[in-house]
């Protein structure tokens, strides 16, 4: 049986090392396709694959037919917005990721960038600190946990919005449970955004909660830049000159708001959240390990598709 890892931003090499142990030792053979440029490759690359190991590449129904022996993709990562999971159900392939293993690195980044921004992009004038600023996380979940983890450490004030998640997980990580978005937006000097792409979520923060921020606030996206409405927080950005958008991934109109708004928004030229060694190692031997327990033991506990 082969299992293929396609991933057009490949994991450090360490984590190649560490997923080839895992099929190989399970008697599979490992195929690598990295840095692939086309659609094309990829369609040619799955044709015998029994299993697939991808981060956010693309897996539609074109590339499902294309692969005919395919029994099984996990996303290395938490996102799975770049998988048709109906396609993947009709063609009977389980699809799962790897919930929580690249979350620290994300998380991480979070400060990265926040600190970034209130130090006015490292430009050489006077910014401000993060100790006892407010901090709002939209979206308690795996990352959303680690950013509070590490706010405490900044000595920030953290509260968070989920309407998925018990107020108690929050309330025992010191972190207040916010019910309201508008709230949420307007009482934290720092928002940071944690929810998935869904059809429930696509272009639900814009205009009217962006402009919600309070003086110098930051919007700081490391989730999708789908949740965004673009034009909405481009006009928000217009009227608000005091506010600061940080994300880590470019949205489609970058070059005009890097054009407009200098110095107050900044863009990662792709996707850096989980591109540590260590969340490339946790999640890649993740899903090897979660491939082999599903072609060799059918175990499917990670399964998001029906
Ligand atoms: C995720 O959903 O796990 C993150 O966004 C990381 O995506 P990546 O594997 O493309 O870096």
């Amino acid at each position: 049986m082969k299992v293929l890892v396609a991933t057009e931003k490949p994991f450090a090499a360490v984590a190649v090392n560490g997923i080839r142990d895992v099929i190989e030792n399970a008697g599979y053979e490992l195929e690598l396709l990295e840095k692939y440029s086309s659609k094309e490759e990829l369609l040619a690359a799955v044709a015998n694959a029994d299993g697939l190991i991808i981060r956010s590449d693309k897996v539609d129904a074109e590339v499902l037919d294309a692969a005919k022996q395919l029994k099984i993709v996990v996303r290395a990562g938490a996102g799975y917005d770049n998988v048709d999971l109906a396609a993947a159900t009709s063609h009977g392939v389980c699809v799962e990721n790897t919930p929580g293993q690249n979350s620290n690195a994300v998380a991480e980044l979070v400060f990265g960038m926040t600190v970034m921004a209130v130090r006015n992009m490292y430009n050489g004038t006077s910014g401000t600190e993060l100790k006892d600023k407010s901090l709002g996380i939209h979206a308690f979940g795996q990352v959303g946990r680690n950013v509070a983890r590490i706010a405490k450490g900044f000595g920030m004030k953290v509260s968070a919005l989920d309407p998925y998640c018990p107020d108690e997980v929050m309330t025992d990580a010191g972190v207040e449970p916010i019910h309201s978005l508008e709230e949420l937006y307007k009482n934290n000097k720092v928002v940071s955004l944690h929810i998935p792409a869904t059809d429930e979520t696509r272009k639900s923060v814009g205009y009217e909660l962006i402009s919600l921020l309070p003086k110098n606030g930051v919007l700081v996206n490391t989730a999708r830049k789908e949740v965004i409405d673009e034009d909405g927080l481009q006009k928000a950005l217009r009227d608000r000159t005091d506010i600061k958008y940080v994300a880590d991934i470019r949205p489609d109109n970058a070059a005009e708001l890097e054009a407009e708004f200098a110095g107050r928004v900044f863009f990662t030229p792709k996707k850096m959240g989980a591109q540590t060694a260590e969340a490339n190692i946790n999640a890649g031997i993740a899903a090897a390990n979660q491939v082999v327990a599903f072609l060799r033991d059918g175990i499917d506990r990670f399964r998001v598709n029906k």
